[in-house]
């Protein structure tokens, strides 16, 4: 074998002079080393080369001979003076398991024979029994791949491996070693993430591995500024997390200078301020670097005050006094600012200056606590304000009190109240201790003052009169000062005169009230209101307004909806207040609270009147602009009127039908209408129409009978000629008894129209004509009375038209007319109309009786049958005379003659007798010639009636 190898070495000697440069056989790559970096899981490869600069290089897990890398890889720095360098980076730990390498040479289309195999061992060789896995504590970019390899402890068999929680799926590369890839990891926290290798049948966990996902520094906005003018403080922040910490976070240098950074603030300091600052953060994943240029006057961030005090304190000044930590501050421009609490409100004042230390507090309220606070910054290149000084508090010294508003409500009776308004706390100017009431006399006198405890707002005041002009003084006091004096000329007492009487209308929750100015209100004005309807001495209230102001508004929340509001505006100077102007108004009208008192309704006929009162003024909530009367139905209401007059306090509904009404009356303000009172009322049936009826024509009927009664009266002359012409009266008691004989006297039981026939009128003409004056000598000829028939009153025709309308009447049976006719010489047959005062009820209205100096003597009709008794008739006409002769006398000058029977039921003549029913018209007997001669005997009354003597 020797022999052989020398064999072959001298025919190369001997062939390779002889072979050319191509044609020379490669030369295998001798002398391989291999050197691994676990960390960087890069395995390095070294050979020795003559020339060429091409190899074919595989690489294999050797216990399994995968192939892991093949390449041809051209080397172009990689050699060096006869050595050849190459670096492969291994996905997987190398210490997961053995690898291989061989090398050969290549040269355009020829290559060397491979060289030997190389081996470097992992950790799963044989002789290292235990488990392991790799690779550990591992620095990584979040986002980045990461194959993890577990070797098994000799024995073991390999149930799972975990990344975190998830089982990754392995992949065996040796006879222990499994791998598994965990791709795009996300960020880890502090401690790391743990991948887990389970063996089965192994009760503790087993191994495992730790890795650290994470980011390069993030840090960002370097600014450095100074304190104490000398040092500097430099602040950063640390902008997106790295996600690690401790060993592997990041390490900071501040222009070179190491950083010891505390867990929250990023910042470094350095004793000497340096114009420019570099800030370098680096951890395991790369490197941030920040930088920060600037002079020091351009970064003071100046300290707290200290040792702030009060120095000088008065009623409304004081003096604040600091002092600063750093020399440094006492002449560098600061500009502060001074923030002033009292009450819950604060105020800042700015002060600036060269060192500032000391600040005048001006306007402060007397007796008051202030709490304050100091703060500074850089009056020039102002960077920031610097902290807060601790807050201090004070109290300001007591002041004398503000002068009490003041003002005089005067009664009727020469008493009243002053009244004031309560100091408030800022008024006060220290601790209340009273007030002093003074009162006094301007035409002279003393003064007498009384205390007033500080909790009272008013006091009685009395006088004596009321014209000495008198005067009241206030004044406050609290524990040092007393205040001015307020002093009031007493008003004379205004009772609630309206001046102008007018409505005053609100504006969002007040009064605006304007006044005329008056050139007397020398001391300005005075507006005073109060509730109307309280009272004398109810709470009145008060707004002073300065002079030449003649308007203000009054908006307080004691004002309240629906209460009516008297505002005053009083003049105020050296004399007593004036009253310039009263009006009156609501804050918000409403509807009113109570319905209408008393209503009440009354019938009259077939009208109904409402009556009510007003509500009272408290009740009213608003102006009373009128009452809407409403029908109430059982459903709805029915408007029936609106009275917008709210003085009209009734109503009448007329025309009503009968029934049952109920009526509700409602007042109304601009806010709305009241519940309504409501009344209830029965329609009865009225007599009253019927009656007056009756009276209409009662009145009528007279007013025509004194009509006639009048034209008679004014023609007694022609009646008493027509009627009674003067026959000398009998004397002699014979002749009494003869002309009784001719007397025609028929009272009939049942008529007392005395009809006279004339026969032979009724057949020329169907009436009785009166005898005309002009007829009264020329008794006998009735056709010349027929004639100036026509020319007689109408009164008279119409009764002869009546007459002749009942035609039938007059064509009486002959015996009764012949009767009649001898009864025409009797005092009854000249009379006109025969009427009996009996026949009152008679259809006709002319049966009616005219009343006064002269009643016609009227008999009452009587059938035709019923004139039957024509011999009763004469023989009580016997004693007519002196029967009728009395009865004018008792009816005053005149009593119609009144038929009585004997044999009538009655037995006298009555109103409304049945006798009269029957009969439908007056019978005027005709004006015979025998009547004319029967006239004589009537002549024993009649004519003193016609003279009003009996
Ligand atoms: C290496 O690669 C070459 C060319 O790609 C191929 O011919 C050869 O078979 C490969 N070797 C192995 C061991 O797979
Ligand atoms: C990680 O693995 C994923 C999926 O296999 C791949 O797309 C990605 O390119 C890998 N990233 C790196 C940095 O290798
Ligand atoms: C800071 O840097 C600037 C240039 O970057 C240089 O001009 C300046 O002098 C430096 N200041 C100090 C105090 O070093
Ligand atoms: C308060 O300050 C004002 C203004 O400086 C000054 O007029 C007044 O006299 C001071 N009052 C007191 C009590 O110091
Ligand atoms: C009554 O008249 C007043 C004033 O005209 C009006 O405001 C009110 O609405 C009227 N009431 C009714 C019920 O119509």
């Amino acid at each position: 074998m020797p022999s052989m190898l020398l064999h072959v070495l001298c025919l190369l000697l001997l062939v390779s002079p002889s072979l050319s440069q191509d044609d020379a056989p490669l030369g295998v790559p001798q002398q391989i080393q291999l050197e691994k970096d676990f960390s960087a899981q890069r395995l390095s490869v070294r050979w020795h080369c003559d020339h060429g600069s091409v190899f074919d290089i595989e690489i294999y897990r050797t216990e399994f001979m995968d192939i892991v890398f093949n390449e041809t890889v051209e080397l172009g720095a990689g050699r060096k003076a006869g050595a050849c360098y190459w670096n492969w980076s291994s996905a997987v730990p190398l210490e997961c398991t053995s690898h291989s390498v061989r090398i050969r040479s290549r040269d355009r289309l020829r290559v060397s024979d491979w060289s030997g195999l190389q081996t470097t061992e992992g950790n799963d060789m044989p002789d290292n029994t235990e488990a392991q896995m790799y690779p550990q504590d591992r620095v990584v970019l979040a986002g980045s791949n990461t194959t993890f390899c577990c070797i098994l402890g000799e024995g073991q068999v390999l149930q799972e491996i975990r990344y975190k929680t998830a089982v990754l799926q392995e992949a065996r590369v040796s006879r222990r070693s499994y791998v598994v890839t965990q791709t795009l990891q996300p960020p880890s926290n502090y401690s790391g993430t743990n991948v887990f290798c389970v063996a089965e049948n192994i009760s503790t966990l087993g191994n495992g591995a730790v890795i650290f996902v994470g980011y390069p520094p993030g840090d960002e906005d370097l600014t450095c500024e100074t304190q104490d003018l000398v040092s500097a403080v430099c602040q950063w922040r640390e902008g997106r997390s790295t996600h690690l910490a401790g060993r592997r976070g990041t390490r900071y240098t501040l222009n070179g200078r190491n950083c010891k950074i505390s867990a929250g603030a990023r910042l470094c300091s350095w004793k000497q301020w340096e114009g420019n600052w570099t800030l370098i953060a680096k951890n395991p994943l790369g490197i941030k670097e920040l930088s920060d240029s600037a002079p020091l006057s351009h970064r003071v961030y100046p300290v707290a005050p200290r040792s702030v005090k009060v120095l000088v304190r008065s009623a409304r000044n004081a003096t604040l006094q600091w002092s600063w930590l750093y020399p440094g501050y006492e002449t560098f421009p600061l500009t502060c600012q001074v923030n002033v609490a009292s009450n819950g409100v604060a105020v800042t004042h700015n002060y600036s200056g060269a060192g500032l230390s000391l600040v005048s507090l001006e306007n402060l309220w007397p007796y008051e606590t202030y709490r304050v606070r100091v703060r500074c910054g850089a009056q020039n290149s102002f960077w920031k304000w610097g902290d807060w000084s601790k807050e201090i508090s004070f109290q300001t010294k007591m002041d004398r009190p503000e002068t009490p508003d003041m003002w005089i409500w005067m009664g009727s009776d020469n008493s009243g109240l002053v009244l004031w308004k309560p100091l408030s706390q800022r008024e006060r100017h220290g601790e209340l201790v009273g007030y002093e009431v003074g009162q006094g006399s301007a035409s002279g006198g003393g003064t007498q003052s009384v205390g007033v405890p500080a909790g009272q707002h008013s006091t009685a005041l009395s006088l004596q009169d009321n014209s000495s002009q008198p005067f009241v003084t206030l004044l406050a006091r609290n524990a040092e000062w007393a205040s001015d004096s307020s002093r009031l000329m007493v008003p004379k007492y205004w009772a609630d005169v309206d001046v102008t009487g007018s409505e005053i209308s609100s504006r969002e929750g007040g009064f605006d009230v304007s006044w005329l100015a008056s050139a007397n209100a020398s001391h300005g004005y005075v507006v005073e209101w109060f509730d109307t309807s309280c009272g004398q001495y109810c709470s009145v209230d008060w707004l002073k307004v300065p002079e030449g102001t003649t308007s203000a508004r009054i908006e307080s929340s004691d004002l309240l909806a629906g209460v009516r509001y008297t505002i005053s505006v009083y003049g105020l100077s050296d004399d007593p207040p004036q009253l310039l102007d009263r009006r009156h108004g609501y804050l918000e009208e409403m509807v009113p609270a109570e319905p209408v008192p008393s209503l009440e309704a009354s019938q009259y006929e077939s009208s109904v009147s409402l009556y009510w009162q007003e509500a009272p003024l408290r009740s009213q909530r608003g102006f009373v602009r009128g009452y809407n009367i409403y029908l109430a139905n059982v459903s709805k209401y029915t408007l029936l009127a609106n009275i917008t007059d709210p003085s009209v306090r009734n109503y009448t509904i007329k025309k009503l039908g009968l029934g049952t009404y109920k009526f509700t009356v409602r007042a109304y303000t601009s806010a709305g209408e009241d519940g309504g009172s409501t009344v209830s009322i029965k329609l009865e049936p009225y007599s009253d129409l019927l009656l007056f009826e009756m009276l209409v024509s009662l009145a009528a009927m007279s007013g025509f009978l004194i009509l006639v009664t009048a034209l008679c009266y004014r023609k007694r002359q022609w009646v008493k000629k027509a009627f009674y012409p003067e026959i000398p009266e009998p004397k002699l008691p014979g002749q009494w008894s003869t002309s009784q004989a001719t007397l025609d006297v028929k009272p009939s039981p049942h008529s007392v129209v005395h009809i006279v026939e004339n026969p032979q009128w009724d057949s020329s003409k169907e009436g009785l004509v009166p005898v005309s004056e002009e007829d009264e000598d020329v008794d006998d000829s009735a056709s010349e009375s027929a004639d100036t028939d026509s020319d007689e009153p109408g009164l008279l025709r119409y009764y002869n038209q009546v007459v002749g309308d009942g035609g039938q009447a007059l064509r009486l049976p002959a015996d009764s007319s012949s009767s009649s006719v001898g009864s025409a010489d009797t005092d009854v047959t000249y009379t006109g109309i025969q009427t009996s005062p009996c026949t009152l009820e008679a259809p006709a209205p002319l049966e009616t009786q005219a009343a006064g100096g002269y009643r016609p003597q009227v008999h009452a009709t009587q059938h035709p049958q019923q004139q039957q008794q024509p011999e009763q008739q004469e023989q009580r006409a016997d004693d007519q005379p002196e029967a009728a002769d009395p009865s004018p006398a008792s009816f005053g000058g005149y009593k119609p003659q009144c038929t009585w029977r004997p044999h009538s039921p009655d037995g006298n003549c009555s109103v409304g007798s049945p006798t009269s029913v029957n009969s439908s018209q007056f019978l005027i007997p005709d004006v015979s010639s025998e009547d004319s001669r029967n006239a004589g005997s009537s002549t024993s009354w009649i004519p003193s009636f016609l003279s009003g003597k009996p």
